[in-house]
């Protein structure tokens, strides 16, 4: 009998202290957004999507970024940096009409395990997809980063889709102009005329290139920018007639501190204007770096700042640090916040 009520007892105190723990874990409630905390997929599964950027297609937002594979290793052989590699899965899509709650749409663009030649094989490198929706062809044109092992390939990669869902047909990947690619993204203008912007000359320089009418090639009509001042991680967006670069200094998969520059045309001259984050740890982005700004549709001075904050031993569990980006006094101010909500 006495037996009988220390077995209750245990199993009520082990109940208690599951459900005060549990309520104690942070949670990502449906309308708020909080930085750091793993976000889960409506299915209930972290979203792998890094180093993304969002696409807004007909009243649906669109997050593709790297799925990175669950072990991460360091390659040894490079011994110049700290080389932290997890296998390359392909690109993922999620969508959302929220902006909060995501539903895992698929590896759009797969890794090819079985081909070893192919850039998309896992053990090879894509980052930083991007993609832009072509109103004359119809197409989804996703742009990457695409790398050796090593990081010594600095190639541009493009592949298109007649849904935004995928699957992305791969067209192959080159030197824009000539010259390394490195981190990028893209920019598509309410003209209709879309740029990549991309860390080029072993990430000294910025380049920004005007794409064909297709999307998916160079015109050849490009700029040098931020000349020898290494600048990577750019990210675009246009305020009142004016375009914004963010961008992050060059220190691997660590934190440094963000800048951002203002022109008036996609092409330069460009104006450094300083660190758009403000408050604490904003000298270190938050611990995270730049991929992507987003404008919010329906919002006006409104867009939403989006950071990977890396975990170098362990990319797979790089956590999102998605942030509200507004105008103060004609420049775009970012601020952290413990939790926010539209
Ligand atoms: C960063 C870059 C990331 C990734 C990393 C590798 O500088 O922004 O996208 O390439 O280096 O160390």
């Amino acid at each position: 009998m006495e037996m009988k009520k220390l077995t209750y007892y245990s199993i009520a105190i082990g109940i208690l202290a599951f459900c005060t723990y549990a309520c104690k874990q942070p949670q990502q409630n449906s309308a708020e957004i909080i930085s750091g905390i793993v976000w889960n997929d409506t299915e209930g599964n972290p979203i792998n999507a890094h180093g993304g950027g969002i696409m807004f297609h007909n009243d649906t937002y669109y997050w593709y970024g790297e799925f990175k594979g669950d072990s991460t290793y360091r390659l040894d052989w490079v011994t110049t940096w700290e080389c932290w590699r997890a296998e390359a899965g392909g690109v993922s899509c999620y969508s959302s009409k929220d902006l909060v709650n995501w539903t895992f749409e698929g590896v759009v663009l797969p890794s090819t395990p079985e081909d070893e030649t192919s850039d998309l094989h896992p053990s090879q490198v894509i980052e930083r997809p991007k993609v832009i929706y072509n109103d004359k062809t119809k197409k989804f044109v996703m742009w990457m980063h695409i790398e050796s092992p090593d990081y010594e390939k600095a190639h541009a990669g493009v592949a298109i889709s007649d849904s935004p869902t995928g699957k992305f047909t791969y067209l192959g990947s080159f030197k824009p102009n000539g010259e390394d690619s490195r981190d990028q993204t893209l920019f598509k203008d309410d003209d209709g005329r879309a740029y990549h912007i991309y860390s080029s000359e072993w990430n000294k320089t910025l380049y920004i290139g005007l794409l064909n009418d297709e999307y998916t090639q160079h015109t050849g009509v490009y700029t040098r920018n931020f000349i020898n001042l290494s600048r990577e991680a750019p990210a675009v967006f246009k305020h009142e007639g004016k375009y914004y670069l963010i961008s992050s200094g060059c220190t691997g998969w660590d934190p440094n501190v963000a800048e951002c520059a203002v022109a008036d045309s996609m092409l330069g001259e460009w104006r450094v204007i300083g660190n758009p984050c403000i408050g604490s740890d904003a000298d270190n982005t938050y611990h995270a770096q730049s991929t992507f700004v987003l404008p919010v549709e329906g919002k006006q001075n409104f867009y939403i700042a989006m950071f990977d904050r890396w975990n170098k031993t362990n990319l797979i569990d790089s956590r999102y640090v998605w942030l509200p980006l507004t105008f103060k006094e004609g420049k775009p101010v970012v601020e952290w916040k413990d939790k926010w909500a539209f």
